[in-house]
């Protein structure tokens, strides 16, 4: 990843509350300090449900930890009539830097579409808040489609609002690696990341193509790591079950060493 400064995320999915995040973002602070991490060299974010965000802020904040939070899903919409839903002015005032948009398990268990997820992906750059478009396919599609054209094609969907200066990271998760255990090998995940680079570069150009970090999620665990972040087109992970565990993640964090 040249010139690019990896990201290591860590989606929580519907897992630990508020007291419980802040002793986990705590406990993670400290593994990171014990292990002199440089911020410059690797980024460290978490994606906690929503309810938790507010108290993630405020000990980041407070002592200025070298964690970056987002939230996990946001709307399309700015304000309004909207039952349940969480706009990204909201994400923004929460200090958050990224939102994970379009993860699989939104496409599935709620029917998010390609329209949907590009304009929730709008709507978070709207709100100078940097979204993690999540793509993949499932193993049906690998099936019939080969490994890149699904991902490709909810790619180009979701750039739909995107302009050639946004600032966005792609996640590459497919389906069938996702809480399977069985990740993609580094070879497959580098293939399907050039081809969503070569994407990033048609739609948008060659500028937001160098710069775009492109992560790959699918059972990413410590003992796997070293091997995705070789490859020349991933940027960094989007860590599910792993990211629960302090110091899977915290090895995970530190695959250089
Ligand atoms: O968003 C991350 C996720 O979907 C991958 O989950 O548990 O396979 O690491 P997991």
């Amino acid at each position: 990843a040249v010139n690019r400064v990896p990201l290591i995320a860590g989606n929580w999915k519907m897992n630990l509350d508020h007291l419980q995040a802040i002793a986990f973002v705590q406990k993670l602070a400290w593994s990171l300090a014990d292990a002199k991490h440089d911020p410059a060299s690797v980024e460290v974010a978490v994606f906690p449900p929503f309810t938790d965000l507010r108290s993630v802020q405020t000990l980041v904040s407070a002592d200025k930890l070298p964690i970056a939070f987002g939230g996990q899903d946001v709307s399309e919409h700015d304000s309004g009539a909207y039952t349940g839903e969480i706009s990204g002015a909201f994400l923004k005032a929460l200090e958050c830097s990224y939102v994970l948009i379009g993860h699989s398990e939104r496409r599935t268990l709620h029917a998010e579409s390609d329209e949907q997820v590009a304009g929730k992906v709008a709507a978070a750059i709207k709100h100078n808040v940097v979204p993690i478009i999540c793509v993949g396919e499932t193993s049906d599609d690998l099936e019939k489609h080969g490994p890149s054209a699904v991902p490709v094609a909810q790619l180009k969907a979701a750039l739909a609002g995107v302009s050639a200066t946004a600032d966005i990271v792609v996640a590459y998760e497919p389906v069938w690696a996702i809480g399977s255990g069985q990740a993609a090998t580094p070879e497959q995940a580098e293939q399907v990341a050039a081809a969503l680079r070569a994407e990033l570069r048609e739609t948008l150009g060659e500028d937001v193509a160098a710069k775009t970090r492109i992560l790959y999620g699918g059972s990413v665990k410590a003992a796997n790591i070293a091997g995705f972040m070789r490859e020349p087109n991933v940027d960094g992970a989007l860590v599910g079950g792993a990211s629960l565990d302090l110091n899977e993640f915290s090895s995970i964090v530190r695959y250089q060493k």
